[in-house]
């Protein structure tokens, strides 16, 4: 077939509802905008186990403990997981991690803003992992195999992430008139750093047609966007916090809680590496890469050993 029969073909299979695979014919633009979706997506993972890291030390229970660092295990797996999906692509996990710290490469803007006190983490938990939510389950209908089949575990775990994080800020909410205080401060300054993880408006969105003609996705960023304002105002007042949203008005026809602007210079200052902990997380990364080089070299000298001994067997 030429390239043009190939790329009729590729586009017939798209629509069709099949999966792509790895060693599957696609166009090198597929590959390009999976590749840079697929690690950034892997760094912001790896980069979400900093603000909650460090709080590791003074959660207020040992119960809070054990389930903050279970998430923060379970945050380090899912890295891993699109570390490796993005490495069926032939690139080499150094490259990407290269790409990270010399910034190349993005990770989500919302990890750049410190958690400041414990109420920090249920906000972190119950909308960060509650827009993960929204989104990963949309990325499970991706038409990458390795990308889809990931983000069904990944999905499974953002819910008890989500939950955990919801049950800190209930929990808050029924104490003392200084814990609600913590609880809707915590709100006020992660609610719109949430919303910004949908991605730019559709209107100025640089891949979203691209991304959905080939189904990398199925739903486009304003109408995840919507579908968490939606779920998560009801969370909200549910508990008795306040959205920190002049313009926040339930439309009756539309049944969508309409909200008032994102602001977008806030966003792209803090995509653009300066937000309030862009330099620090990047630091914080390097550092403890570097110190566990010999980590990561005496598993690969493991793993040759393995399989030298196997091929003797
Ligand atoms: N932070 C940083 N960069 C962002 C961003 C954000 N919140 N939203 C968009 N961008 C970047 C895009 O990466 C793109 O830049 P690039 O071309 O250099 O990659 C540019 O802004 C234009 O945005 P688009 O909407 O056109 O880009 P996409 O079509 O890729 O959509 C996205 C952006 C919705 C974030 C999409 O990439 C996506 O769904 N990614 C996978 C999910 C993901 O990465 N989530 C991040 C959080 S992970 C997490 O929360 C884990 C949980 O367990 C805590």
């Amino acid at each position: 077939m030429t390239d043009e029969q190939k790329l009729v073909h590729f586009q017939e299979r798209i629509d069709a509802g099949e999966k792509i695979e790895p060693k599957d014919w696609m166009p090198e633009a597929y590959r390009k905008t999976l590749l840079r979706q697929i690690s950034q997506h892997a760094h912001s993972e790896v980069i979400g186990m900093q603000p909650e890291g460090n709080w590791v030390l003074r959660a207020p229970s040992l119960r809070a403990k054990k389930i903050l660092l279970a998430k923060i295990q379970d945050e380090g797996g899912h890295g891993l997981y699109l570390y490796s999906a993005a490495e069926t692509f032939g690139i080499d996990r150094s490259e990407m991690i290269e790409q990270l710290q010399t910034g190349k490469a993005k990770y989500s803007s919302v990890f750049n803003y410190p958690t400041l006190n414990w109420a920090d983490i249920g906000a972190i938990g119950w909308l960060v992992d509650g827009a993960a939510i929204v989104n990963q389950t949309m990325l499970a209908k991706c038409s990458f195999g390795p990308y889809a089949r990931a983000m069904v575990r990944i999905c499974k775990e953002e819910g008890f992430h989500q939950r955990q994080g919801y049950e800190i800020m209930a929990k808050m909410m029924a104490g003392t008139n200084e814990q609600k205080a913590m609880a809707q401060d915590a709100m006020n300054r992660w609610w719109w750093p949430s919303l910004m993880m949908f991605g730019p408006h559709d209107s100025s969105s640089a891949h979203t047609s691209e991304s959905m003609k080939w189904k990398i996705k199925v739903e486009s960023n304003d109408s995840l966007r919507q579908r968490f304002v939606n779920r998560t105002v009801e969370q909200a007042h549910h508990i008795g916090l306040t959205v920190p949203d002049l313009n926040l008005t339930y439309n009756k026809e539309t049944r969508n809680w309409n909200f008032g602007d994102i602001n977008w210079d806030e966003f792209w200052t803090v995509v653009n590496g300066n937000g309030p902990c862009n330099h620090q997380r990047i630091a914080h990364h390097i550092k403890y890469h570097r110190e566990g080089e010999w980590v990561r070299e005496a598993a690969v000298a493991f793993g040759k050993k393995q399989q030298k001994q196997n091929s003797l067997n």
